[in-house]
């Protein structure tokens, strides 16, 4: 799965979701409670690993599980944490 990290924080830049094409990255613009939300997520059981959201991101935010930098690692959790409900 790929996997959302600080960069997004305060950015929410929000291409990522346009170009997804399972519709895995929320919340998007468009969701309520967009406004609050801290950063977008990626959900670990839809993502299908396209890789296309990598290059739509412009503060590179987004990286496959196992390629996560090493400060960021807790992101993956916190990826998954949203979709636990
Ligand atoms: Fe969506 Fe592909 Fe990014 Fe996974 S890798 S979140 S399927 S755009
Ligand atoms: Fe965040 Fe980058 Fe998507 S800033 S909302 S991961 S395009």
């Amino acid at each position: 799965t790929y996997v959302i990290a600080e960069p997004c924080i305060g950015e929410k830049d929000a291409s990522c979701t346009e170009v997804c094409p399972v519709d895995c990255i929320h919340p998007t613009q468009d969701e309520p409670g967009y406004a609050e939300a801290r950063m977008l997520y990626i959900d670990p059981e839809e993502c299908i690993d396209c890789d296309a959201c990598v290059e739509a991101c412009p503060v590179d935010a987004i990286f496959p599980e196992d390629l996560l930098p090493e400060q960021w690692s807790d992101f993956a959790r916190l990826n998954a944490d949203y979709y636990a409900n």
